[in-house]
């Protein structure tokens, strides 16, 4: 692109109508180089799922790639209009916030749609007869199940994870997010892969692997998306201004980089064809399931701890006004943390053709997970001495501080159901369901929805959130669900057990299988309730994100600034 080289400064207004002085030599005349490139590639996309989808004899695939040909044309009209209206000008002085307002209304939105989906196939559970629908396969369990796994771990969860990454970086690294345009793909580009994976779910497109279910095509997309998120988190840091990497950025890195080796690895396959939406596993046999659960509990480990663990080390610090409690416990329980996660996989594996000595070595891993757990926990609660009085009054700090318990309640709980003797009668029950949402709502849902609150003021220039009230309804409903929840769950999964367990004394099984499944109607129809008011809760906040939205601008000297220098604030 030709330089425009004019020297000083020059009044420029941005999209949402701020006046800034910009050195007029950084600006160039038409788009700036990494729009032209990206323009180019999306061109170059479209033009490939033109022809895939044009060719092939896979009504699959074909759904796959009109979904992916709508988004090209979708997005090569978005740039065009973009660049014509001289939109994707970045000012070096200010955070990229834009992208992270999308984030937050992302993680809500596809909050509400996971959780209910969560819901309709719990009350499937209860009601299997009733609401059964053959002649609608799209509608059935299996197709519902993995709509709500995605729908919440990573539709809900990762967007979650990618905004609060990007406002973290930014203020604990006073740099603009790096790479332009970058970030802006990255979420259009994770929002394509969640339709990919959804729409496929429903279509009966799966590779059947457990929290990895999409197909090849799908894979390789989320490939390219989480390597440009690497690299604007990246990026960011090695231009970073403080010389100093906040914690919250090791485990922020630690989440993106592990997941990517995890995703690349668990997916390697052989495509049928280059235009059929499936593939054959590159693995076999037990070295398939070993794969599969190393990726699995990593999912866990890297996903829903090590990227909430960062959200927790900045966003508790802030609302507590107290730094962080040990800085060192920080760094210890970190490294004890990532080394100790990726051995564990195996304890969903025990009893199975895995050699004996790879299951003792993940119960042996998974006990000792234990300990650098409980440091995490603690450090992020301790953060509050002296703070102890806000859990009377601030909402989302009791949010915050649930959430911990829960994320220590669950990581007690797993090293328990890992000793092999526990998980014989743990294992294929409710008790493991339980286990999974006390920590994805107890921990994950409920950090999400106090970083949550914290950002939408500041990200909007609001004071505070329209309605404390409703946070505070929010929080009792959300809570009371996880418990209804997950003791529901404990009851249904322990009797369960027993009951499969239980001969007559000559020798045969006392309960057949359809008797155990009725006799835990009463704890599935609790299920269905505690999911509702957590439902409930979530649509709760979502009417409080809307209000602060549309809530009149105010003061801007009581919110967090955007602008990266001059800095009058102490160090965020
Ligand atoms: C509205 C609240 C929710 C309801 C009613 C709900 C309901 C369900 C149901 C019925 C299942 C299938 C259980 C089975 O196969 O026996 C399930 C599985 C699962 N849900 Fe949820 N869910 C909710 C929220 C969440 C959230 C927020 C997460 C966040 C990560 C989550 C993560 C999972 C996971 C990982 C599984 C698979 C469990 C396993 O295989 O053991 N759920 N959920
Ligand atoms: C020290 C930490 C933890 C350990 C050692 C651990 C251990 C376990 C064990 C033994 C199982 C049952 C495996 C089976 O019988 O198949 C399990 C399942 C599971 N745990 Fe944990 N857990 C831990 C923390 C967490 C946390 C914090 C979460 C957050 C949400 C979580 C999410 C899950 C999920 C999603 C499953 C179900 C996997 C499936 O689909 O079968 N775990 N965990």
């Amino acid at each position: 692109m030709p330089e425009v080289a004019i020297t000083g400064t020059e009044a420029v207004t941005n999209s949402r109508g701020d006046v800034r002085n910009m050195p007029t030599q950084s600006r160039t005349a038409g788009a700036p180089g990494d729009v032209t490139w990206l323009f180019l590639s999306v061109g170059l996309l479209t033009l490939l799922a033109l022809l895939g989808t044009g060719m092939t004899e896979d009504p699959a695939f074909r759904l796959q790639g009109a979904i992916l040909l709508a988004a090209g044309v979708a997005s090569l009209a978005a740039l065009t209009i973009g660049i014509g209206n001289d939109r994707f000008r970045s000012d070096p002085s200010r955070y990229a916030d834009g992208v992270i307002r999308a984030g937050v209304i992302a993680t809500v939105f596809w909050g509400l749609v996971g959780m209910l989906v969560g819901v309709i196939a719990a009350a499937q559970l209860a009601w299997p007869n009733q609401l059964y629908f053959p002649e609608h396969g799209w509608t059935n369990f299996g197709r519902i199940r993995p709509l709500h796994t995605s729908g919440v771990i990573f539709a809900f969860l990762g967007n979650a994870l990618i905004a609060t990454s990007f406002w973290v970086v930014q203020r604990t690294c006073k740099a603009r997010l790096f790479g332009g345009v970058l970030p802006w793909f990255v979420f259009w580009g994770y929002q394509l892969f969640i339709v990919l994976a959804a729409v496929g779910y429903l279509a009966g497109i799966t590779q059947s692997r457990e929290y990895a279910e999409p197909e090849w095509l799908t894979d390789l997309w989320l490939t390219v998306v989480w390597v440009a998120y690497l690299l604007v988190f990246l990026g960011t840091i090695w231009k970073r201004k403080e010389p100093h990497i906040y914690v919250a950025n090791w485990f922020y890195l630690a989440f993106i980089v592990t997941i990517a080796i995890l995703h690349i690895v668990n997916n390697l396959a052989i495509p049928v064809g280059l235009t059929e939406a499936r593939s054959y596993s590159a693995f076999a046999g037990v070295q398939d399931a070993l794969t599969q659960w190393w990726y699995g509990h990593n999912a866990v480990g890297f996903w829903l701890t090590t990227g909430f663990l960062g959200i927790m080390y900045y966003f508790v610090p802030k609302r507590a006004e107290r730094p962080v409690y040990s800085y060192r416990l920080s760094i210890v329980h970190f490294w004890s943390l990532i080394f100790i996660y990726i051995w564990a996989g195996p304890h969903h594996l025990h009893y199975t053709a895995l050699p004996q000595w790879a299951q003792t070595l993940g119960m042996t891993f998974s006990v000792m997970l234990w300990m650098p757990s409980w440091g995490g926990m603690i450090n992020g609660l301790m953060t509050l001495s002296g703070a102890w009085d806000k859990l009377r009054t601030d909402p989302v700090i009791r949010m915050m501080v649930v959430a911990i318990a829960f994320y220590g309640m669950a990581t007690f709980e797993g090293p328990l159901m890992s000793i092999r003797t526990v998980n014989a009668l743990s294992h294929y029950t409710d008790w493991t369901v339980g286990h999974v949402h006390s920590g994805a709502l107890g921990w994950n849902g409920l950090i999400t929805f106090g970083a949550i609150y914290c950002l939408v003021p500041w990200l909007w220039k609001k004071p505070e959130m329209y309605s404390k009230a409703a946070i505070e309804w929010h929080f009792w409903i959300a809570t009371t669900g996880i418990v209804l929840y997950i003791t529901s769950m404990w009851v249904s999964g322990i009797m369960e057990g027993l009951m499969w367990r239980e001969y007559t004394p000559d020798g045969f099984l006392a309960n057949s299988f359809i008797e155990t499944v009725s006799a835990k109607h009463i704890q599935n129809v609790i299920r269905v309730l505690g999911g509702l008011m957590f439902f409930s809760g979530t649509a709760i906040m979502a009417w409080n994100v809307w209000k602060t939205i549309r809530m009149a601008a105010t003061d801007t000297k009581t919110v967090l600034s955007s602008t990266i220098e001059p800095q009058l604030l102490p160090a965020e």
